[in-house]
């Protein structure tokens, strides 16, 4: 099933398909097999718990299949003109799927290549009705157009448990408070060597884990260094890399536009502070067999879980160091990291030391870097 050319599906139209083709779209899923009411008022369809008296209720397959027609009056006889008829399938059906260019659900047995996946997935009535045979009622099982919402997606849900609106006056006092609170944060460059208990840094961790991430695939990885010995190789490559920038290869506009910060090549805090958080990104993900999986907007991705970190060690109490010397390659070695990640940023955190400065520099008001269109 893994064959792309035997993806017969992706290619042809159901108008093009032979009789083998089509008969292998239908999952098995005997949704259709369902007796099936119509709300008069609102056109909306029902499946009931009741399943047509042909249906096989182990195999979920027609007991006649060649009579079917003939034998029970509502029987869809599906045609691939016969669009109408298709909105009494459910929207995993594949048939209304291709129909609409949607492509076949993940657990389809075409894809997966073993007929038992739809029962496996959840997806067809097995199980859950009884047979008109000996139906002494009905209820109703689905709503067709819900199932298209949820239970038949291809892919799970659950509900936004976690939101939570607050009345607009709360939501001018909250958004205010936390703008005080990260107008705060300052980037510091002369660190107290004061220990900070692991499990702060590791819950602002947590925090950078929640950030948005291309398809979320979470493009990021974060080392923790505390101990002496590898600060002090940090540092000493750093160091090497920074005079190296501030000698030969700054140019002058960016040595001008460090100039305010009063920055050069000696790095102290890189063995004062108790923690220095190397952050690389992840270019892809290797699994086990080799095989690679590239990763979407990895530096966007990798970028906004910094934000969110510095947010997190500043709300926390501490203060950070945005370190960027370059090249930081040796990042990689030192961290022995692998071959798909890249070095993105050293974060330095900590406390400040007792006598702590910080550059005298502004910030662009609103105004300087928003504007709106509302129109
Ligand atoms: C991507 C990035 C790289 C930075 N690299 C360095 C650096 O290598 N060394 C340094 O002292 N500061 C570095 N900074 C800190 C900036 O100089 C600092 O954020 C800026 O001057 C504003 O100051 P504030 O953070 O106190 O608001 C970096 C900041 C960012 C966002
Ligand atoms: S709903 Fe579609 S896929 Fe399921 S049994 Fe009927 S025709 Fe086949
Ligand atoms: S006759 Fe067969 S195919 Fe038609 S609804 Fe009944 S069980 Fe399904």
């Amino acid at each position: 099933m893994g064959d792309k050319s035997a993806r017969f599906w992706e290619t042809l139209t159901l108008d093009e398909m032979n009789e083998e083709q089509w008969e292998a779209l239908c999952d098995g899923c005997a949704l259709c097999c369902m007796l099936k009411v119509e709300d008069e008022d609102t056109g909306e369809i029902f499946y009931t718990d009741v399943a047509c008296k042909l249906l096989d209720l182990d195999t979920c397959r027609c007991m006649d299949y060649a009579n079917r027609v003939r034998r029970v009056a509502d029987c869809l006889d599906l045609s691939s003109g016969d669009t109408d008829a298709f909105e009494w399938l459910p929207a995993s059906c594949a048939y209304r799927r291709l129909a609409k260019d949607e492509p076949l659900p993940e657990w389809h047995p075409l894809i997966t290549g073993d007929p038992d996946s739809v029962h496996d997935a959840g997806i067809s009535v097995r199980g859950k009705v009884v047979s008109e045979r000996e139906a002494t009622g009905w209820s109703i099982l689905w709503n067709v157009s819900e199932m298209h919402e949820d239970q038949m997606n291809d892919y799970p849900t659950i509900p936004l448990v976690n939101y939570e609106e607050y009345p607009v006056e709360e939501m001018r006092r909250r958004a205010q408070t936390f703008y005080e609170s990260v107008s705060g944060r300052r980037t510091v460059r002369e660190f107290s060597d004061r220990e900070v208990p692991l499990d702060i840094i590791e819950t602002a961790l947590k925090a950078a884990g929640t950030a948005p991430s291309g398809a979320n695939l979470q493009p990021w990885h974060f080392v923790v260094v505390s101990g002496a010995e590898t600060r002090k190789k940090i540092r000493e490559a750093a160091e090497a890399e920074e005079r190296e920038f501030y000698e030969h290869r700054a140019s002058e506009e960016w040595l001008a536009a460090l100039a305010p910060l009063g920055t050069d090549e000696s790095k102290p805090f890189l063995e004062t502070a108790p923690y220095l958080i190397a952050i690389f990104l992840q270019k892809y993900a290797e699994l086990e067999d080799g095989t690679k999986v590239k990763h979407y907007y990895p530096v966007e991705s990798t970028g906004i879980a910094t934000g969110i970190l510095i947010t997190a060690l500043h709300e926390a109490g501490l203060v950070t160091l945005t370190h960027t010397p370059s090249p930081m390659r040796f990042l990689s070695e030192i961290l022995d990291r692998p071959k798909s990640e890249r070095p993105f940023l050293l974060l330095v955190v900590g406390y400040p030391a007792d006598d702590a400065r910080v550059p005298d520099i502004d910030r662009k008001p609103l105004e300087a870097f928003t504007s709106f269109v509302d129109e």
